[in-house]
């Protein structure tokens, strides 16, 4: 296949149970997912029917019983924990609803964390830039403690984008935030992940942030629901087309 052609994540009838014992979930019952490279997606569906489950899955943190997972190219079945890990570093970045700062550092040492795992020198300088791009330039020193939720999602969204990752997954990133900083939090994200060109994969519970993805992708007890309707220009064509 043409390898700039290849979906940036594909998913192919993925089935995975979690738990053991009388806790045993079959959580994925035949999930399967194309995104192409670029592309901003919501996940939306109800509470309990896969949506951080399906996410881990794309990050390689959990791995399906059956079924393909190839993220960027790379087909997860033929890799080992360590070259998850490492493939994860550079290539994924996370945000989370509930941010996951480190509380004892300081904001600027928490968006140097990824690129000094992967041995990068110039990590406070370019973490430093992030930080700016976020409009955080002022707050480098501040600890997440002292810093306001829509802060601390800057800092978080920083912290994912900074290893220029080819894919950015974000699960409830506006569910701890009011409605005029979700906004700002929502506007930052996909002005950002353009910027990278990453491919965002985002679960909201937010009917105004899913309609403003390029598309809306529903799950349903593990599975992921046939497109209602046809998918409606994406928003990276608007934003050429009224540059
Ligand atoms: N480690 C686990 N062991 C057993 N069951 C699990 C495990 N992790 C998740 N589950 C179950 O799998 C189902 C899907 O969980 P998941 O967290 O993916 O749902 P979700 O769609 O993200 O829900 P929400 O909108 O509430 O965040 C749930 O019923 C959950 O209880
Ligand atoms: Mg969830």
């Amino acid at each position: 296949m043409d390898q700039l052609r290849e979906p940036a994540i594909f998913i192919d009838k993925a089935e995975l149970t979690l738990g053991s014992g009388r806790s045993r979930v079959h959580v994925l019952r035949g999930a399967s997912l194309s995104i192409p490279a670029g592309e901003v997606v919501g996940l939306v569906g109800p509470s309990g029917s896969g949506k951080s489950t399906l996410l881990m899955v794309v990050a390689g943190l959990e791995r399906v019983d059956t079924g393909r997972v190839v993220i960027a190219g790379r087909d997860y079945a033929g890799m080992n924990e360590d070259a998850l890990a490492a493939f994860r570093g550079s290539e994924i970045g996370f945000v989370f609803q509930a941010f996951h700062l480190m509380q004892t550092m300081t904001a600027l040492e928490n968006v140097a964390v990824p690129l000094e795992l992967s041995g990068e020198t110039d990590a406070f300088s370019r973490a430093e830039a992030m930080l700016a791009r976020v409009g955080l330039g002022q707050r480098l020193t501040h600890y997440p403690a002292a810093l306001s939720g829509g802060e601390q999602q800057r800092v978080a969204i920083a912290r994912a984008l900074v290893t220029r990752p080819a894919i950015l997954i974000a699960d409830e990133p506006t569910g701890n935030l009011d409605g005029d900083t979700g906004r700002e939090i929502a506007d930052l994200l996909f002005e950002t992940s353009r910027e990278h060109g990453a491919t965002l994969l985002l679960v909201t519970h937010d009917r105004e942030l899913a309609a403003r993805c390029d598309r809306t992708v529903r799950i349903s007890a593990g599975h992921i629901e046939p497109e209602a309707a046809a998918p409606r220009q994406p928003l990276r064509a608007v934003a050429e087309t009224s540059a």
